[in-house]
Formats: structure tokens, sequence, C-alpha cells
């Protein structure tokens, strides 16, 4: 059986955060003073985390599972889980700060983890500590050359772009690809932050983007796929390079995306309001069946997108590392 939503779009991507924390506190997922960690009973157990991804591997098709956080690395013997899912034999994926790569990338490799995308907003020092209040910009770019290193295959970059901040790095963030041989792509950036720093007026549009690249680096389009990313490659064939356009150019139309997170809630939308609780469910000893219907009743609630453009837009209360990216 498929997942459909009353909007026809099928969905075969699970995106899974195993965690709320994170080693990091970057201004635009926290405030200076941190943030109030989940209670960690209130997390899902790694069982429990494989008994939701095997349903939706084996009831409705999911192909593609990511792990997300938080930080997904800090989360106690990761390796474990991965081992576990990629038993389920779908697409596994992964998206971190990167920072402890140089110490589990091997690990989790070896344990059936197979793609990687890493963020990282700025290759300045300073900047990079302004952002994400940790003086570790080395230790995220070793944790780059680890993941090619332990044979990741892509390794993604994921800059967000904010207007006044990072917008003077996009050529040197294409360098820096076409010379690693990773893609990187650039994020529009959503109103998701912590601070609400968020404003129409902090986001670098796509057309700005690429126009800078292409005089720097001419670049050609690549035909669309469902992914959040539009791609395109550089003409003297030295790779590609991205760009996730989530306000310019909304993918919502062809999303395909479902996501728990790490307390065990299930969610529609990256900008849901509502928490469909697995957790509880199961902990109330809810049968395969039962927690289907869940599901079912959650896809076919879902909204035709974000509507970050419109009057009607709603602020999650939840910000990005508590709903797992
Ligand atoms: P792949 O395409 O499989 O490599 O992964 P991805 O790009 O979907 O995942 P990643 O975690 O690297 O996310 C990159 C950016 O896309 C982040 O800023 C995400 O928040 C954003 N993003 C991912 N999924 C969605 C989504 O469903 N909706 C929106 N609006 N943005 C998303
Ligand atoms: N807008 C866009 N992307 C964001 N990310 C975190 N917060 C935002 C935001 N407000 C990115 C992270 C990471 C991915 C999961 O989401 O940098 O790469
Ligand atoms: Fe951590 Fe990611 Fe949030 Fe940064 S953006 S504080 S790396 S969860």
């Amino acid at each position: 059986m498929e997942l459909v939503d009353t909007f026809g779009r099928v969905h075969r991507d699970l995106r899974i955060a195993v965690t709320d924390r994170c080693n990091f506190r970057c201004q635009y997922c926290m405030t200076e003073e941190g943030m109030v960690w989940m209670p960690r009973d209130g997390l899902l157990t790694f069982e429990e985390i494989e008994r939701i991804a095997r349903l939706a591997v084996e009831r409705y098709n999911v192909d593609s599972i990511r792990l997300t956080g938080g930080e997904p690395t800090v989360r106690a013997h990761l390796s474990r889980l991965v081992r576990k899912l990629a038993d389920l034999g779908v697409d596994l994926a992964m998206t971190t700060n990167g920072v402890s790569l140089p110490l589990v990338a091997d690990d989790l490799r070896e344990a059936g983890l197979r793609r990687l995308n890493i963020s990282l907003d700025s290759l300045h020092r300073d900047r990079f500590l302004e952002l994400t209040r940790r003086d570790d910009l080395d230790r995220v770019l070793q944790g780059i050359d680890a993941a090619i290193d332990a044979g990741f295959d892509p390794v993604k970059i994921n800059v967000v772009l904010m207007n006044g901040i990072n917008d003077d790095e996009i050529v040197d963030f294409a360098r820096f690809g076409r010379d690693k041989g990773v893609m990187v792509r650039f994020i529009e950036f959503m109103p998701l932050d912590a601070d609400e720093q968020w404003g129409p007026d902090r986001v670098v549009p796509l057309q700005r983007v690429i126009e800078e690249i292409h005089e720097a680096f001419p670049i050609e389009a690549i035909e669309r796929t469902s992914a959040p990313a539009t791609r395109y490659r550089y003409l003297d064939g030295q790779g590609e390079v991205g760009v996730i356009a989530t306000v310019t150019e909304k993918f919502c139309d062809t999303c395909d995306r479902i996501r728990l997170t790490a307390d065990g809630q299930f969610r529609n939308c990256l900008f849901a309001v509502t928490d469909y609780n697995l957790r509880d469910a199961m902990r109330g000893g809810a049968t395969d069946d039962e927690l289907a219907a869940i599901i079912e009743g959650a896809v076919h609630d879902k909204w035709a997108g974000h509507g970050i453009d419109t009057v009607h837009f709603i602020r999650p209360k939840r910000n990005m590392s508590q709903i797992g990216g």
C-alpha cells in the first residue's frame, strides 16, 4: 500500500530525528541561553524507532530514511541503530553538523550508512564561531575529509544563506565544493529559527545564487526530481552545485516526506502545527494496525504546502532541532 495524501502525493521518504540535543548552539537554532532538552525517557528507544521504520518500509514502501537531530551523532551508540535500519534495505542517509565525523565516520559507514549531508554555513573561522557559538571550523573541515575518506558518496554540504551574514561566501563555497569533489547546496533561510531573526529580507533567493556562481564558474540546469534541491552542473565537468529554494520556488507540490521526531511524534510536514503521538500509542500497547491508522490519518490531514509567503502562514512552535530538519 502507498501512503498517499489527499493531493495525490505518495510518501516514501522518512526523516527520523534521533535526538533534539546538539553539540553546537547555532544562532538560528537556539537562543544564547541554549535550549531545554527533552527528558531522556521521552526519547524513542532504538527498538521503538526501528518498529516505526519497519512499519513504514514494509507497509508503505518507504524506500529512503534520513537520520537527523538535533545533531544525530550525539545519540550514544548510533551505529547500532544504523545497523538495524540498514537491514531494512533502504537508501540510508544522515544530516550532521560534521564535528564528530573524524571520530565516527568509519564506524557509521561500516554499519551501513551510505550518504551524508554536512551543514556548514561559513568558511571563515570567526564567522563560524559567531554562528555556531563553537570554534570548531577546523574539526568540521576534517569531518568532511573523514566522510570522503570513509567512502560516503555523495557527500553534500548544506549552506544556509542569510543576507548580510554569509551571502558574500557564495563563490567561495562553490570553489570549495569543486576543489573537494563534494556537492554544495545553498539553502534559502526558512522561518524556523529560535531567535525569530527570520524576515523575507534575510532570504538569499535562488536566482541571485545561480547568477553569482555562473559568473565565476559557468553552470547549466539539470532536470528536477522530487528532491528539494534544484541542481546545476558545471560546464567544465567539475561536478554539481544545488540550491534548495524553500521560499522562492517551494517544492511542496512534489513533497514525499514524512517525519518522526526524537520524542516519537509523527509530523506530516516540516511546518506542521500538529503532532501525532506514536510514542504514547506504542507505550500504551498499540498494535501495528493501530499505529498505521495514526500514520494514515496524519498523512490524510497534510496541507498543500507551507505558505511562508501567505498571510495564512503559521510558524511551528517547535524549532528546527525539535523537528529534525
Ligand atoms: P537529499 O536530497 O536526500 O540529499 O536530502 P535533503 O536535502 O532533503 O536533506 P537535508 O537534511 O540535507 O536538508 C537540506 C535542507 O532542505 C534543509 O534546510 C532542510 O530543512 C530542507 N528540507 C528538507 N526536507 C524538507 C521539506 O520537506 N520541506 C522543506 N520546506 N524543506 C526541507
Ligand atoms: N532554514 C533553512 N535551513 C535550515 N537548517 C536549519 N535551520 C534552517 C532554517 N531556518 C538546515 C541546517 C541543516 C538542515 C537539516 O537544515 O543547516 O543543514
Ligand atoms: Fe545543532 Fe543543527 Fe541546530 Fe546547529 S542547526 S544547533 S547543528 S541542530
